[in-house]
């Protein structure tokens, strides 16, 4: 079909979703600028997915003269690596050349060198790659965070903060930041993380260096009504009419889950030309699952009989009682303390996740597309 009578694409998923791709999420985010003006530090929990990196960014551009200083910790593997993100981070910030050169004079330990791009002016940084593994060195570079932060009204956001705990020495360096953090009071830092039990083992965990550190906002599911009548008009952007029923029942099967609902109001654009009905949802599913079904089949090959028939049964009979006998009997497991390990080793892989004495799946997608497979 021609583009311009198919529309554009009106949704997004599995990136930052801005402006008109963003719902409003007036409670949560007045209660976040709330936080981030009297100066606390809040850490954001929530499942994936949820819109939890939306949401700051959201609420720090919603407010007037606050600019956000966003470091995406990411898979960082070293102490040197969680310097560099920083040290970026600043840079992205302060778009003048002498203002980042000011900030690197700060960090005299880790022998900064400024370098430009003679091509195309863009400056970059290097640092000593030894000092920068000092564990150490992550208080000279919070010190100058918390410079730079000053000559403004800045939010510190450290986002995919649980991969700190991955660090070999991570409690090293964990109680090194929370004691130079503690002193920033002017600064606030948000924190948040896409692996929630992680973030809450930092966060609620009396061992850990963070325990208590920072007040707790819980992102969950958008509110239903005003996400349904977000992405109603988001499909007459798209050019298609959609019922009250259809968009509930797209909510349905991916439970809520913001990028979840996002991706297969996509897949549902994609299959349909005028309007979109309850009957194209399979359709759409199917799409999702053309996409993505290898990595499922390839989430299948990784586990033992037993943990793919505890796998089968929490698709099909639900997460609660799965040491009961009337679960056992029915998922084809032996015993209870089979099934207690195997759960463990599907938590591992984050293929589910337990929430309030139940085991959900993190994908939606991946239990549709289990369910409907022959075995
Ligand atoms: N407020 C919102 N309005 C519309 N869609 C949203 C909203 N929040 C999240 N989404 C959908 O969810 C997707 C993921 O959003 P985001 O990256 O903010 O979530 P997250 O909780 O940070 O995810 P992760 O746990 O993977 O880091 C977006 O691409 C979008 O499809
Ligand atoms: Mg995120």
């Amino acid at each position: 079909m021609k583009k311009h009578l198919q529309g554009i694409n009106p949704f997004r998923y599995g990136c930052v979703v801005e402006d008109s791709f963003y719902c409003p999420r007036p409670s949560l985010e007045r209660q976040l600028a709330g936080f981030i003006r009297s100066g606390q530090n809040v850490v954001v929990h929530g499942e994936r997915r949820m819109g939890k990196t939306s949401l700051i960014n959201a609420v720090v551009r919603g407010m007037r003269g606050w600019r956000m200083l966003y470091v995406d910790l990411l898979h960082v593997q070293t102490v040197g690596d969680v310097c560099r993100r920083i040290v970026s981070s600043v840079r992205n910030l302060e778009r003048k050349a002498s203002l980042f050169e000011k900030a690197l004079k700060l960090l005299p330990r880790l022998r900064p060198v400024m370098k430009v791009d003679p091509a195309t002016g863009e400056f970059g940084f290097g640092l000593d790659a030894r000092a920068a593994e000092d564990p150490y060195a992550v208080e000279e570079v919070l010190d100058m965070l918390a410079k730079v932060a000053a000559n403004g009204r800045t939010v510190v956001v450290f986002d995919e903060f649980q991969d700190v705990g991955n660090l070999s020495g991570a409690q090293t360096v964990l109680a090194l930041m929370r004691g130079r953090i503690q002193f920033q009071g002017d600064v606030p830092y948000v924190f948040t993380g896409s692996v929630r039990s992680r973030m809450v083992e930092l966060f609620d965990n009396p061992d850990s260096a963070f325990y208590k550190s920072a007040l707790t906002l819980c992102v969950g599911e958008i509110d239903r009504d005003s996400f349904a009548s977000f992405l109603q008009s988001r499909f007459e952007t798209g050019r298609r009419r959609v019922s009250d029923e259809t968009v509930s029942a797209i909510m349905d099967t991916v439970a809520d889950v913001p990028g979840d609902v996002q991706q297969l109001c996509e897949a549902a654009w994609g299959v349909t030309s005028g309007s979109v009905g309850v009957e194209d949802i399979e359709a759409a599913l199917q799409v999702v699952f053309m996409r993505e079904g290898d990595k499922f089949e390839s989430f299948c090959e990784r586990l033992s009989p037993v943990q793919f028939k505890l796998l089968m049964g929490i698709a099909r009979l639900g997460g609660r009682e799965i040491q009961s006998r009337a679960f056992l009997d029915e998922a084809g497991i032996g015993n209870a303390a089979s099934a207690r390990k195997a759960a463990i080793r599907l938590c591992e892989l984050r293929y589910v996740y337990s929430f309030r004495g139940e085991y959900r799946f993190s994908s939606m997608f991946f239990r549709a597309w289990l369910l409907r497979r022959d075995y």
